[in-house]
């Protein structure tokens, strides 16, 4: 029997936790009784109060009668495809752009958005909720009497290219540029126009134009005409191009893009800087981001599957439609594998003029394959919407089967066992390709993070590109999703805060929307640091914004990113489903004690800084010391002021046991933020060297400042390029307790330091170990209680070789050897894949090695490299990790930063063949690697 449409939402609400400490009742009804009414008011019933599910933002809503589900595998997969073809197309339309930067003159302030703000505030209004009132698009046509919106403008001599694209990327480094947004000039207003043709079956169907990111304030026009526009640089947007467009004919685009300077803490690129896309539909279709599944029950036999279906009426008619559910499993690639496991019968809803309606479905899914970090299975629901008789729409959704919950005593539980968090905070830059989203690059990321043991992504502080999450779904991470990092208060003069007011309903909406599909996700967060979170009246604002994501999905704890200790006590605990605290490791369990049900997780750790490579003596355990020559020693023990080494962060974490794990900050290094080289006054004099301290002193006396030449993080445990720091080691040892590994630190090639005190650390997933100088034992030392690495502090240099050997329960484990080099002699290449496909778009990432002549890494190399490529494919850019290279990333010659370099190499769509690169430095032997690009 179909259960009644209430029973069925009461179900929705209730997701497959263990643990009822996620739900928190008591807390919320003793302390803030008041939250209840207020969230109440604003967004209907509170999820944790009532069992009725609010009506979704949706143009007016109305509930079909729902089918039954019966578990019948039925082969609808040919003919729906088929179908597919005819009624839904989404088109790529990356290619072939026409760019150029700044206006024409004379155009003044005209476009600036506090000038077209009413227009533009006018699109996206299907993500306000539905009591809101929706801004209507005024009459004129802004921006008509500007040359470049016009279909007539001759645009032949702009600059050609693909999206996604970044300009700030290509530079040049500018020294006098904030190092904190990457010394690159990513800001001010470039435009973007695409011919395109419409084809003559556009007629009467809808067509819309998505937009996966664009930095930012962006404003559409087509064939002269406003369109709509979308400011938050992160966020994916659709707008409507159906009134404006040509059938059958060419069309122009013209998009215009307005960065404003002292907008971002980071570097946060410009451009469409992610995937555009051409989505046909019939006028009767499944609304933008229209299906939500979830799975309510999960059982061993069978899991019921909820689908809610909006289907959009874009006609005059008050047409009948039918709505059915086919499910089928997808394989690793993301392929659909065999027949439908599980199809509904049609529900037939009748559509209300210009409205939607929400339509309801169980379905029972026979033996499911739980989702999990290990055994990533999938499904996809294939919604088909049928008006008289033919397919009206096709619409794919790609989920999981799993259960999560946060608890208070025992962590994050995944289909009811604990799983540590073991994350990497990551801001989107993509290192030397900037925010131009490649997905390859975005792979590579995550299978360097996976080899860690890294196995949970914080996407800070902003919606991630889509292609993030499908990677994460298909390869297992779990995911905490964050939509902003400011709220009303600013953080920087031209921040979000701006618009705050304005868009963060339909910012927060559109994310939640968007992503509530991904069995990836666990989290939503709905802030970093926010100013707001640490006030006595935080808990206001937090409410709303909590609301509006429970609108749009219960099955997942909110969270917010604390930094203030205020926010575990002010009462914004109570509206959070789990608490995140940023880098206070001490404080968990005082919260513990204070808030014994709120589930607890450091949502930011460590920021402990280190550059690749260098080491810097003495050794301190002073978190401020190791700084010099703009870099900071990898000994991994230097921080700044708020923040820890790994082992503190540990140590918090280990002591409060029930805490979920840890987000820490950052995976990779990106772009801007060069904490502690961030600050030109205040850096002075970070020179190891005597004779540049006095140099330094002198020009500073004379500019009365020094400007310091980093643009780029030092927080990241990879480097920008993607090669490992050794604080990789210190978290695998940890993350990947049962992988044989040890890490000896620092390298060994110091001529000069002869007899010298340089201490050697040991990173290790063993329990003991003992180190041997050129085959003299220096001792075997045991890990102490709380303690994550081991020391030997009084090692005194001499060159040859230093190797440990690492044991656990008493049994040898692992070993670790490193070797004094002589002089550099040669190059050694290594791509981390050798056959690409030929799509224009898969990349290679080839290691450039320098090594003395047997072939033993010269740690602190500084050749510079030239590569040359043949064959059907493109070197796109370089990069060496050095924090402070001003080097263009476009170079085809490159310095070696400590023995290492990075080439990334592009293939050509539709060009398979066989691809050399071959690299020469002076003075070093030259290397060639070749690779495969192969038709996809
Ligand atoms: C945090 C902030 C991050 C980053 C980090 C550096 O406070 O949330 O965005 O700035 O500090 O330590």
């Amino acid at each position: 029997m179909a259960a009644s449409a209430n029973e069925r939402r009461g179900k929705n609400i209730a997701p497959a936790t263990v643990d009822r400490s996620y739900f928190r009742l008591a807390a919320t009804r003793r302390f803030w009784p008041d939250l209840v009414s207020a969230i109440r008011g604003r967004a209907g019933p509170h999820p944790f109060t009532s069992m009725n599910l609010a009506l979704p933002a949706i143009r007016r809503p109305l509930f079909a009668k729902t089918g039954v589900a019966f578990a019948l595998a039925v082969c609808l997969g040919f003919s729906m495809t088929r179908a597919a073809d005819s009624a839904r197309e989404r088109i790529s339309l990356n290619a072939d752009w026409r760019f150029a930067k700044d206006d024409p003159a004379g155009t003044g302030d005209q476009l600036a958005y506090p000038k077209i703000k009413e227009w533009v505030l006018a699109t996206g209004v299907d993500l306000l909720s539905v009591t809101a009132p929706k801004p209507v698009k005024p009459e004129g046509n802004p921006g008509a009497a500007v040359a470049y919106t016009q279909a007539a403008f001759d645009d032949s001599a702009w600059r050609k290219l693909d999206l996604p694209h970044d300009w700030g990327i290509e530079g040049p480094f500018t020294q006098e540029y904030p190092g904190e947004t990457a010394k690159l000039p990513w800001w001010g207003v470039a435009w973007y126009r695409k011919h395109f043709t419409s084809t003559a079956d556009d007629a009467g169907r809808r067509v819309y134009l998505d937009v996966d990111g664009a930095m930012a304030y962006a404003s559409v026009w087509l064939n002269g005409q406003f369109v709509g526009g979308w400011p938050y640089g992160y966020a994916s947007w659709r707008v409507d191009l159906t009134p404006f467009l040509k059938v059958g004919a060419e069309n122009v685009l013209a998009i215009r893009l307005d960065n404003p300077p002292l907008s971002s803490r980071w570097y946060p690129g410009g451009g469409i800087y992610r995937n555009v896309w051409l989505v046909k539909t019939a006028p009767v279709h499944v609304a933008q981001w229209g299906v939500f599944v979830t799975t309510p029950v999960i059982g061993k036999d069978s899991a019921t599957v909820d689908v809610k279906v909006t289907v959009q009426n874009d006609t005059a008619a008050t047409p009948s439609v039918q709505v059915s559910t086919a499910i089928f499993a997808l394989d690793g690639a993301g392929t659909k594998s065999g027949p439908a496991l599980v199809s509904s019968a049609p529900s037939t809803v009748k559509i209300m003029t210009n409205r939607d309606a929400l339509v309801a479905q169980t379905l029972t899914l026979p033996q499911p394959k739980l989702w999990s970090i290990k055994t990533p299975n999938r499904y996809v629901a294939v919604t088909t919407v049928t008006q008289d008789g033919k397919v009206a729409d096709v619409y794919e959704t790609p989920f999981g089967v799993r259960t999560i919950a946060f608890t208070a005593n025992n962590g994050f539980l995944l289909n009811g066992e604990r799983v540590m968090i073991q994350g990497v905070c990551d801001h989107h830059d993509l290192g030397a390709l900037g925010s131009a989203l490649n997905v390859r690059a975005l792979e590579r990321q995550l299978e360097i993070l996976r080899d860690m043991g890294c196995n949970a992504i914080r996407t800070s502080h902003n919606p991630p590109a889509p292609e993030l999450l499908d990677l994460a779904d298909r390869m297992g991470f779990v995911v905490m999703d964050e939509a902003f990092d400011c709220w009303a208060r600013q953080k920087k003069a031209n921040d979000y805060h701006l618009i705050f007011a304005d868009w963060h309903e339909r910012d927060l909406r559109a994310l939640v929307r968007r992503d509530r599909n991904h069995p990836c996700v666990v989290l939503w967060s709905i802030g970093n640091e926010i100013q707001e979170t640490g006030q006595s009246d935080g808990w206001k604002l937090a409410t709303a914004l909590a609301g509006v994501v429970r609108e749009e999905d219960r099955s997942r704890p909110i969270t917010a990113a604390c930094n203030s200790i205020a926010a575990g006590y002010n009462g914004v605990q109570t509206v959070l489903d789990v608490l995140g605290y940023n880098y206070k490791p001490t404080e968990y369990p005082k919260f513990r004690t204070s808030s014994p049900l709120v589930p607890l997780f450091g949502s930011e750790t460590a920021s402990c800084v280190s550059s690749r490579g260098e080491y810097f003596f003495p050794v301190s355990d002073d978190k401020a010391q190791g700084l010099a020559d703009f870099q900071v020693s990898s000994y991994d023990l230097s921080a700044p002021r708020w923040a820890w080494p790994p082992d503190v962060e540990f140590k918090g974490l280990d002591e409060a046991p029930f805490t979920a794990g840890e987000f820490v900050w950052t995976g990779f290094d990106y772009l801007g933020e060069p904490t502690p080289y961030n600050n030109d006054s205040s850096n002075l004099l970070n020179f190891s060297d005597p004779a540049q301290q006095a140099q330094m002193a002198k020009e500073l006396a004379e500019l009365k400042k020094i400007t310091v030449p980093s643009r780029s993080s030092y927080f990241g445990i990879i480097d920008l390029a993607g090669f490992p720091k050794d604080r990789y080691y210190i978290y695998q040892a940890r993350w990947r307790a049962d992988l044989p590994m040890a890490h000896l630190l620092p390298h060994w090639t110091w001529p000069g330091r002869e007899g010298q005190v340089t201490p050697v650390h040991v990173y290790t997933s063993g329990d003991e170990a003992e180190l041997f100088l050129n085959g003299q034992s220096l001792g075997r030392k045991k890990r102490g209680p709380l303690e994550y690495r081991l020391r030997w502090d009084d090692v005194k240099y001499s060159p040859g070789e230093l190797h440990v050997v690492a044991y656990k329960n008493g049994a040898k484990w692992a070993e670790d050897t490193v070797r004094t080099a002589s002089a550099a002699a040669k190059l050694i290449l290594a791509a981390d894949r050798a056959a690409l496909r030929a799509d224009g778009s898969d990349l290679s990432f080839i290691t450039v090695k320098i090594t003395d002549k047997d072939g033993v890494m010269a740690p602190r190399a500084k050749n510079r490299v030239a590569f040359e490529l043949s064959g059907p494919g493109e070197i796109i850019a370089t990069d060496n990790g050095d924090a402070t290279s001003f080097e263009s990333f476009q170079s085809h010659e490159r310095a070696a930063y400590n023995g290492l370099a990075l080439v990334i190499v592009r293939t050509k769509a539709g060009a398979a063949g066989t691809l050399t690169l071959k690299a020469t430095g002076n003075g070093l032997a030259s290397a060639e690697i070749v690779l495969k690009s192969v038709a996809p």
